[in-house]
């Protein structure tokens, strides 16, 4: 592949959204070619998938279909649009990627790794970014910097447990892959961390 395949990973609420459009300022003003997209979605086929999975009326959906579907819409992006898009060398950034995968549906809902590592494997042969930037923040922290979570409230306390799975499986994830994860630190201001994936990608010859 000619172009460089980024992916942005995080936990709800640490800025991932801004940060991301931040990069797209920078990329833009320093006249680099680049292609934004996001999953689940970021092609007519995902996005309807998207629409389902994130629709609030299927309840009933187990697990499984979920991560199935989540599959399924990201082969459908990195057929129609990623590979085409990295092969014509344009940069492409992705909102999200198989790690979400693994830190949602294998760690936090309990799937298990071999479980989504097999299906991502059939759907995707694993296609794998060159680097991924994990925003590295704690969801208390995220969340504290929001304005906080009630903590009486017993609904925000099991979504907190979610939330930290999630985030432990981030951590795992990042142990498992030094090379191609690039943990940067989300806790300080939002110029502050924009500088440090900036600093980061051009250390490793991306921008
Ligand atoms: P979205 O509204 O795009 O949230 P965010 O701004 O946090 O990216 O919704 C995407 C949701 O889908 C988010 O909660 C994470 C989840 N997700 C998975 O659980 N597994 C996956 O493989 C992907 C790509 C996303």
């Amino acid at each position: 592949m000619k172009g460089k395949f980024i992916t942005f990973e995080g936990c709800e609420g640490v800025g991932k959204s801004r940060q991301l459009a931040m990069f797209g300022e920078y990329l833009e003003k320093n006249g680099i070619a680049h292609y934004f997209t996001r999953e689940p979605g970021g092609e007519p086929v995902s996005e309807k998938i998207r629409n389902i999975i994130l629709d609030k009326e299927n309840e009933s959906m187990t697990d499984e279909c979920e991560a199935m579907l989540y599959a399924a819409s990201r082969v459908q992006l990195l057929k129609r649009i990623i590979k085409p898009k990295l092969e014509s060398g344009t940069l492409v950034v992705c909102d999200r990627y198989f790690d979400s995968s693994f830190a949602y549906q294998a760690y936090a809902r309990g799937l298990g790794k071999e479980f989504i590592a097999k299906i991502n494997d059939y759907a995707i042969k694993n296609f794998t970014p060159d680097y991924t930037i994990f925003l590295n923040l704690s969801p208390e922290q995220a969340f504290k910097r929001k304005g906080g979570v009630d903590k009486g409230d017993r609904l925000e306390l099991s979504g907190m447990e979610f939330h930290n799975k999630v985030y432990q499986g981030y951590l795992e994830i990042a142990k498992e892959n030094p090379e191609r994860v690039i943990c940067i630190d989300a806790s300080g201001e939002k110029w502050e961390t924009h500088e440090k994936i900036i600093k980061a990608l051009k250390e490793r010859g991306v921008i």
